[in-house]
């Protein structure tokens, strides 16, 4: 590793140096590979890890609670509802109490606030499972998932189509820069990123190599992408502005005209996931039009969002490995 990161927190990708975040990397393909093999680890070994969840969620907990069980350690779901974090105590003593019984928490909220006072008071590693602000471990799996496709990181274009403030649209900003991409925000010029962010992430980019590009036309910001990103148009929290969110994004639905203006044969399709591309949920029969991926694209040879998905137990694990194992 490029620098011990064992007793560090994982709040978001911008604490992190280019090194750690391929390290990790290269940690979590380590992993898989011997998850693969059949070898089971031991560096969590008799330890016990919170997973505090006020959002819902499939692939984070799934992933932390089967990375936590992969390498010996035992997993505790505390789900919105079963504790009183910051209802009839502070998060800070909570923090502090979680602290004294377990040795790493697991944290998805909404404040990313929150996970900076638990970060500062329960003395073990904290670990970011999404914020409104911030979703790191998933960056680290679509990163993954990018690297296996073209063997590298360095010099690879990839364009976020979407909400362009949102979490994943911050995180994959950082996170693409860290490594040297080429990263282009695709979105309407209401739902553009934050200057101060955009300005720390040009920084960030410039000594690596990478760029960032922020544009409302999807022809500009696809044009030789090696992948192309997209989320829901609303996020957690957000389901009161679904339907203003639709008019607004229905023109960067990814659709396969718009993985043919990338130019590029190879290019790849990736999702965070849950995904609407049919209209097969309940959600998605009460929106008829929230779509942001078309079927045909979803289910084509380009995508590589179930890639992804596993991607997301070989990284937290790796994340949890270089924190806290021994
Ligand atoms: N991508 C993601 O965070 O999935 P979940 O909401 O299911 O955890």
């Amino acid at each position: 590793m490029a620098g011990n990161l064992r007793g560090r927190h994982f709040l978001k990708l911008l604490d992190f140096t280019s090194a750690e975040i391929n390290d990790l990397l290269t940690l979590s393909a380590t992993l898989k590979n011997n998850k693969r093999a059949g070898v089971r680890g031991h560096t969590l070994d008799g330890k016990s890890i919170a997973l505090i969840f006020e959002k819902p969620s499939t692939r984070t907990r799934c992933a932390f609670t089967v990375a936590c069980i992969d390498e010996g350690a035992h997993p505790e779901y505390l789900g919105k509802g079963d504790i009183q974090l910051g209802k009839k105590e502070t998060v800070a003593d909570t923090a502090r109490v979680l602290g004294r019984m377990f040795d790493g928490i697991e944290f998805r909220g909404f404040s990313h606030e929150t996970v900076e006072i638990l970060a500062e008071y329960a003395g073990v590693p904290v670990w970011n499972g999404l914020t409104d602000e911030w979703h790191p471990t998933q960056i680290l799996a679509d990163l993954l998932t990018v690297q296996e496709e073209f063997g590298r990181l360095n010099g690879l274009a990839l364009a976020y189509v979407g909400d362009g403030r949102n979490n994943m649209a911050n995180s994959l900003m950082v996170g693409c820069a860290k490594v040297g991409m080429d990263v282009r925000i695709v979105a309407p010029e209401s739902l553009h990123p934050d200057q101060g962010l955009v300005a720390q992430v040009e920084e960030i980019a410039a000594a690596t190599g990478g760029s960032v590009t922020v544009t409302a036309s999807v022809e500009e910001g696809v044009a030789g992408a090696h992948a192309i990103y997209a989320d829901v148009w609303a996020s957690m929290g957000e389901e009161d502005q679904i339907a203003s969110r639709i008019e607004l994004l229905k023109p960067y639905k990814v659709t396969q005209k718009m993985m043919e203006q990338t130019g590029r044969n190879d290019a790849i399709f990736l999702h965070c996931l849950p995904a609407f591309h049919n209209h097969e949920t309940v959600l998605a029969k009460q929106y008829p039009d929230i779509c942001e991926v078309e079927d045909e694209v979803f289910e084509g040879p380009q995508a590589r969002a179930f890639d992804e998905a596993e991607n997301r137990l070989h990284t937290i694990k790796a994340v949890m490995v270089a924190t806290l194992g021994n």
